[in-house]
């Protein structure tokens, strides 16, 4: 497979960072990076043993790493802990307790601000409110919540009495709930009325009811009043958060974890069946994601943060809840879009809170840059000191809009590459040390035993692409997928099975100077907006719809979300193939998994190109959907009249 991974960027500038920056920051020199980076994978025992004394455990590990039962890690074997101690707690002995810890901001205006000291009395009274609710260590608990401050009191609330969180987007649909509470057999939901979107409401709980009403799984559903949407409650299953919400604050003794416990559980996409829940452990998690935001965002206690991603993404529990928290970090959470009331109001949120770090995606990038520049001069943003973008390949023209624009050519930017499965920042640059270039990730973090490899699990030349994997394991790795661990083993491990490598499932490449350019997914994911989807589950979406007989779907590329979803359909009866049918089953799919889903192109087909041996051609389907004309080598292709005619209809 890595014969097709094609790599077609040239990009040869370099940005240094600035003096004023390099001295300030926590790493300062190529120097001290490479003697790090060395240790970590030399003597990763002493590297993270000696990160890990610095945090509270109710028990000290035995071992680090315990590879025994590879590829199941045991980070800290034989510790005993709990996350939101070292969240919370051990900043209450220092001067963080009255240090602003979190400032919310929700879209219509409304602010709320909380010191370390009043984030962990929320979450003690939400401990004891689950509690009371009958949940009990171990048990999962699902939060479906729009970006309001009890979605991290929830999780944190969670995390504390030994809950497993399942946070699932605002934005999946009913179907998509149904599915992750029944496999995690979530007997609790957290859920609201509704939340605020552009100026609008979106009524929450009746996404929820209609799943939950399908299953007598869930016993307890408790709601947090936001936005006064109308609603239904269910006697003896619903209840309000205010109504059981102790009005005092209790201490309330953290719940003893051991190193392995799992945190949560974070559904995402593969490149088969239906979403997996990928499984994150207490310790490992802990001390990765603690020690990424610590060196790659030079976080110090001056700085207010504003990381913009959604807690139902694996960047908003690393990056907007565990990882900052542990660093006792100043957090901006926000609750709306970024164009309400108007196209400023990140611009306006920076100036407000005088944020100096931000991370955001690159698809937002892009839609700032088509809004155009004026919005972001409205505002003195000169507060900001460090920059970072996640999720997926920034296109080099971004990259410079957000460097001059965002950053006045001043700020480093932190090109992060990760994953749900990885927990923390794999590949980045470091603020004070790497000379970053446009639309490169640059080199490994500290512990990252990054390799590009050909099909046999060889490294590949410089300069050529292949498939990414990770050789050593990683303290914020994931420790299985919920419930199967044959699939775990087979979707990351099966491949380099011998060699013990991780398949990230991403092409890349490496220049003469070690630099990691990440090329894409090499499976069939794509990534839209930076959401993960999958080809497969799409496909077999549309084909649940009655009148779709067969169907292919494709990513191509698109100027705003990176990728646009194109959904090729055979239809059988019922359809005749007009406009208003592609809208049925672009809202069919929007219904089924989520408005993020809803594909930009439908077309109909009377055959998809196959080859002969009846494997769907889909590059010739993406090259329909960009609107190129279709090249190479069709002569495997079964029936050439049906794609030209499919061709032809595209271009008009
Ligand atoms: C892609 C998000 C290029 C990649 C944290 C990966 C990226 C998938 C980058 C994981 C980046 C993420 N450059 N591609 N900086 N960051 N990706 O699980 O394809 O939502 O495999 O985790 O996003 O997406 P996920």
């Amino acid at each position: 497979m890595s014969n097709d991974i094609e790599v077609t960027m040239q990009e040869d500038r370099l940005f240094e960072p600035t003096f004023e920056f390099i001295e300030q920051a926590h790493i300062k020199s190529k120097g001290q990076y490479d003697a790090m980076y060395m240790e970590s994978i030399r003597s990763p025992e002493k590297f993270w043993g000696d990160i890990a004394e610095d945090f509270t455990w109710k028990k000290k590990w035995d071992q680090v790493i315990n590879w025994d039962d590879a590829p199941v890690a045991k980070w800290f074997d034989g510790a005993e802990l709990n996350i939101t101690e070292n969240c919370l707690d051990r900043h209450l002995e220092t001067e963080r307790r009255t240090k602003k810890a979190l400032i919310w901001e929700g879209e219509p205006g409304d602010t709320l601000e909380l010191t370390y000291e009043q984030l962990h009395d929320r979450v003690c009274r939400a401990a004891a409110m689950l509690r009371e609710q009958g949940v009990k260590k171990g048990d999962r608990v699902t939060i479906y919540l729009p970006m309001v401050p009890e979605l991290m009191i929830s999780v944190l609330a969670c995390a504390r009495i030994g809950a497993i969180h399942s946070v699932i987007f605002g934005g999946f649909s009913s179907g998509a709930i149904l599915d992750r509470v029944k496999d995690a057999e979530s007997a609790v939901v957290i859920t609201a009325d509704g939340g605020w979107r552009r100026g609008k409401t979106l009524g929450l709980k009746k996404i929820v009811d209609d799943a939950i009403n399908q299953t007598d799984i869930v016993k307890t559903c408790i709601v947090v009043q936001r936005a006064e949407v109308d609603h239904e409650m269910k006697s003896g299953r619903d209840i309000y958060w205010n109504d059981i919400y102790p009005a005092e604050g209790t201490a309330f003794e953290a719940e003893t974890m051991k190193s392995q416990d799992p945190l949560f559980l974070l559904y995402t996409s593969g490149s088969t069946g239906k979403p997996k829940g990928v499984q994150h452990s207490t310790a490992g998690y802990m001390v990765g994601t603690h020690t990424t935001t610590k060196y790659i965002f030079d976080m110090k206690d001056s700085d207010v943060y504003w990381c913009t991603a959604d807690v139902g993404w694996i960047t908003g529990h690393s990056y907007l809840v565990y990882g900052p928290l542990l660093n006792g970090a100043t957090i901006v959470m926000y609750e709306g879009a970024p164009n309400f009331p108007d196209f400023d109001r990140f611009w306006d949120v920076i100036e407000k809170h005088k944020v100096t770090i931000f991370y955001t995606a690159p698809t937002a990038i892009r839609a700032f840059m088509k809004w155009g520049n004026e919005h972001v001069e409205k505002h003195d943003i000169s507060s900001l000191r460090l920059l970072g973008t996640v999720g997926e390949p920034i296109n080099p023209e971004a990259w410079m809009w957000y460097h001059e624009k965002i950053g006045a050519s001043r700020c480093p930017i932190v090109d992060t590459w990760w994953q749900t499965e990885t927990g923390a920042i794999m590949i980045t640059p470091l603020p004070g040390v790497t000379s970053t270039r446009p639309g490169c990730a640059t080199t490994p973090f500290f512990g990252v035993d990054a390799a590009i490899v050909d099909e046999k699990g060889n490294e590949v030349p410089d300069g050529k692409g292949g498939l990414l994997v990770i050789r050593k394991p990683w303290p914020s790795m994931l420790t299985n997928i919920w419930g199967d661990l044959d699939r775990f083993k087979e979707v990351y491990w099966s491949r380099f099975a011998e060699q013990g490598y991780y398949l990230a499932g991403d092409g890349a490449v490496k220049d003469k100077n070690g630099y990691i350019t990440i090329l894409g997914r090499i499976d069939d994911v794509i990534n839209v907006s930076g959401h993960r989807l999958s080809t497969m589950e799409l496909e077999s979406c549309l084909v649940a719809h009655p009148s779709v007989a067969e169907a292919a779907v494709v990513g191509f590329e698109h100027d705003l979300k990176g990728e646009g979803i194109a959904a090729y359909v055979i239809v059988n009866n019922g359809f005749t193939q007009s406009e208003d049918d592609k809208v049925i089953l672009k809202k069919f799919i929007a219904g089924e998994i989520g408005a993020f889903a809803r594909p930009d192109q439908i077309h109909f087909a009377d055959a998809l190109p196959k080859t002969r041996s009846g494997k769907i051609m889909r590059r010739v389907l993406k090259e329909i959907a960009a609107g190129r004309d279709i090249e190479g080598d069709l002569s495997t292709i079964e029936d050439i009249a049906a794609l030209k005619k499919l061709a032809a209809s595209a271009k008009v």
